[in-house]
């Protein structure tokens, strides 16, 4: 079953053609080099940029197939999380189409997609239950997969999302925005352990929940306490401290409950999944709790995009006739849709 699926939930408009786990073309069109100038993502222009590209993104995702709506069986679409008024933008597109094709369309969970992202164009199989981690601007959530469509929250940030955390941390630094990759790769000429930053949640009872905030603040003082401009080998250190503190409590928390269950596989997507420095952790973690872990197979499906929005409808969903009841006038945008409710 061929699937045309749309993601707008943030600043990436993005339209896809998935057949199951396959991915045919998936069109990411960034407008974080707009955004970067306000230091975030402004919802306002969010939603202008995707009006106005939305259709040259479904077009496009068709095209490279060499296929047109007639030879789509479904349309799936991120209902949310996400921004209310993006979202809004690619809820209302797939319905339109859905309705003027008579296709079933079918809402997907955008942590879903970035959960299942590891299955793209994946051929060994995946035993369940598996865990499952999401590590995004918006999101830090481990997930035990019953199976596909099953989920339920191990873990969750109590305040920052990670990614949200390391583009805050290259803002204080000046390497602007969004600032996870530029962190990365500052980090890379730095020493980890030139600045003792606080290890998150060190004193809490609570091992089983993430936090960035406390080492936000302590970075913020660190930073704004020198005196004179940073030197480069300065924010190198700095960069290199910081990432580290925030992938040492990851793994911490992650080690602490993966180990209470029998999963065999981790399953690791989201923006933040594209570092080479945590990809390395997480790899040494699943050799200790004899996990096989999976990152997606390209730097297209890590970030936000819509095949793999395709991709857990198409698991999900695997035969056309259980659509039967998906009807185009019941999907609504979900802005704060948690992946363990209403499926
Ligand atoms: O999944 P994503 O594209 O969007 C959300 O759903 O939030 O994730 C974006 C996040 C941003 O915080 C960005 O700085 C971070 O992923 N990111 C990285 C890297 N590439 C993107 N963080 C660390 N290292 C990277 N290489
Ligand atoms: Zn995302």
């Amino acid at each position: 079953m061929k699937i045309l699926a749309i993601d707008t939930s943030c600043d990436e408009t993005a339209a896809a053609v998935t057949e199951g786990a396959t991915v045919l073309s998936n069109v990411i069109w960034s407008q974080a080099a707009m955004h970067a100038k306000f230091g975030g993502v402004m919802p306002s222009l969010a939603q202008r940029m995707h009006k106005e590209r939305i259709d040259f993104a479904v077009r496009k995702a068709l095209l490279t197939t060499h296929c047109t709506v007639n030879n789509i069986q479904a349309v799936a679409v991120t209902a949310g999380p996400g921004l209310a008024i993006a979202l809004e933008v690619g809820v209302a597109k797939a319905k339109e189409i859905a309705a003027k094709y008579n296709l079933p369309l079918i809402p997907v969970n955008h942590i879903e997609g970035h959960l299942l992202s590891p299955l793209a164009n994946h051929n060994e199989k995946v035993s369940f239950p598996a865990l499952g981690l999401v590590v995004s601007g918006g999101h830090t959530e481990l997930v035990l997969i019953d199976k596909i469509g099953e989920y339920k929250i191990l873990a969750k940030t109590s305040d920052d999302a990670l990614g949200e955390a390391l583009d805050k941390a290259a803002r204080m630094l000046g390497l602007g925005y969004p600032g996870g990759a530029i962190l990365e790769k500052m980090a890379r000429l730095g020493k980890p352990k030139t600045y003792p930053l606080p290890m998150p949640m060190a004193r809490s009872s609570n091992k089983e929940s993430f936090s960035y905030s406390g080492l936000k603040t302590a970075f913020f003082r660190l930073v704004s306490g020198s005196n004179s401009q940073l030197t480069a080998l300065e924010i190198y250190d700095m960069a290199a401290s910081f990432q580290n503190r925030a992938f040492q409590h990851l793994i911490r928390v992650v080690t602490e409950i993966g180990k209470k269950y029998p999963a065999k596989d981790l399953l690791v997507g989201g923006g933040v999944a594209a570092n080479i420095e945590l990809r390395k952790r997480l790899r040494k973690l699943g050799k200790e709790l004899d996990l096989k872990v999976r990152f997606p197979y390209s730097t297209k499906l890590v970030g936000d995009n819509a095949a793999m929005i395709g991709i857990a409808a198409g698991l999900r969903f695997p035969d056309h006739d259980l659509l039967n009841t998906y009807h185009p006038g019941q999907v609504d945008r979900k802005p704060r849709w948690s992946i363990d409710v209403d499926y």
